[in-house]
């Protein structure tokens, strides 16, 4: 099967986001939108990926690196000029081109798949996703004719009384023919009401001059696109049930989804338990048969390693944890590297910020802190050593390996 070529959406200010950010840079569940947009383009395998980028084009490229090409719409003139900045990047490229929008984050690779399959069935110059909405109101109406195939698509402004009763909208997501998709688009006017240049109304001329067609999905909420705060968090409710339902899937227990928040860029083993009020973010990585939780926060790419216990009122972030380490209660490490099979006591700090910068602090294996202790890094604590109730390590003075330290500041005893 031919690889396809992606065109990603991204030029929009979002104005109704009420924010600086560029709309595709809001995130959802942890990550920008345009990030979510990526992930699915490289799932379906795409041979070329091609942003547009417009409003906010200095943190879109900072996003988008060299996982896509990035092309630039100076002025935000539709969606069908948008398209048409990608055409010299595709110059070279000649078989389906998939268009998605930034503002459309939860469409599902399998979704886009679907659509690939049935261009290449029907042979068609185009199709789109759509859906049945109870509320079709704002989006572009599906308007078919007598054979069902899709004669045209009307935008919400530019519909008449009978058209807006049309539940069927078009998603945002489409499959062209890469020469007949440029071709069309440059004899698209711009909209009489908006003065844009529309990617439907190519749609609509694709239609007259061969076949078009609309594959409708049952799945509403893949479809929702965000033009609100509230939409944002709508979506966001969405995402988030479908990323606890996947670890589920994969053989992860989730005590109570309704106080869980884990990101899209999490990864968790198989037999792990995640407890309630559990907060996992930014690509952090758990093991096989841990315990994570009640009330944890995970973050900054932190790797827990199987069965290792990460307890209540814990905090985590850019740090990581041995196999079978115990952090179980009232715990913060902050940048650590905490060996296997240690014993983290109750209220154990790393104190890792100087006012100015964050210094790391090791704990090899087997060591055990006692309650209380503050680690002031940088410093380490060896393998086997012990740190006695409320002792306070300084900055540099290690503890060395089976070494048994105690008070404040913290010195060495003997056994
Ligand atoms: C669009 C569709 C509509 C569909 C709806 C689904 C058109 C004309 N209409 O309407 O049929 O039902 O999405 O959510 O396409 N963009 C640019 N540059 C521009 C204009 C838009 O990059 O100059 C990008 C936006 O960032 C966004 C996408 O294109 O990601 C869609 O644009 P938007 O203005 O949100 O279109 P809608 O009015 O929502
Ligand atoms: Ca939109």
């Amino acid at each position: 099967m031919l690889k396809p070529a992606v065109i990603i959406l991204a030029a929009g200010k979002g104005t109704r986001m009420r924010s600086e950010l560029p709309k595709a840079l809001h995130p959802i569940c942890g990550r920008p939108m345009l990030w979510h947009l990526l992930r699915r383009a490289e799932e379906i395998g795409a041979k070329k990926i091609v942003v547009v980028g417009g409003h906010g084009f200095g943190l879109v490229k900072g996003l988008v690196g060299r996982a896509a090409t990035l092309v630039r719409q100076a002025e935000q003139r539709g969606s069908g000029h948008a398209v048409r900045q990608a055409e010299k990047a595709l110059k070279d490229f000649n078989g389906p081109v998939v268009v998605l929008y930034c503002d459309t984050p939860l469409v599902q690779a399998d979704s886009i798949r679907t659509l690939l399959d049935d261009h290449r069935k029907k042979g068609t110059e185009c199709t789109l996703l759509s859906v049945d909405l109870s509320d079709p109101s704002g989006y572009g109406r599906i308007v078919r004719g007598r054979n069902g195939d899709l004669k045209a698509i009307v935008e919400h402004n530019d519909a008449g009384p009978a058209e807006r009763r049309i539940r069927e909208i078009n998603v945002g997501a489409y499959v062209f023919r890469s020469k007949k998709l440029f071709g069309a688009l440059k004899s698209v006017l711009p909209n009489p009401v908006k003065n844009e240049i529309y990617l439907t109304d190519a749609v609509g001329l694709l239609a007259r001059e061969g076949r078009v067609t609309a594959v409708k999905t049952r799945d509403t909420r893949q479809m929702l696109g965000v033009n609100t705060l509230k939409d944002l968090t709508t979506l966001e409710g969405h995402m988030q049930e479908k990323i606890l339902n996947k670890l589920v899937e994969k053989g992860v227990r989730i005590r109570d989804p309704r106080t869980t928040s884990i990101d899209a860029d999490v990864t968790i083993g198989e037999g792990t338990v995640v407890f309630p009020n559990t907060v996992i973010e930014e690509g952090t990585k758990i093991g096989k048969g841990c315990r994570i939780g009640p009330f944890a926060r995970l973050r900054g790419r932190s790797v827990i390693a199987d069965g290792a216990v990460i307890g209540n009122f814990v905090e985590v972030v850019r740090s990581t944890v041995g196999k079978r380490t115990q952090v179980k209660h009232l715990s913060y490490l902050g940048d650590a590297k905490v060996g296997d099979d240690v014993n983290i006591g109750c209220g154990t700090i790393t104190a890792n910020f100087d006012g100015k910068k964050k210094h790391t602090t090791v704990i090899k294996d087997r060591a055990q802190t006692g309650s209380g202790t503050v680690l002031v890094a940088p410093v380490t604590v060896g393998r086997g050593a012990k740190t006695g109730a409320g002792a306070v390590v300084p900055k540099g003075k290690n503890v060395p390996d089976g070494a048994v330290v105690v008070g404040v500041p913290a010195r060495k005893i003997k056994k």
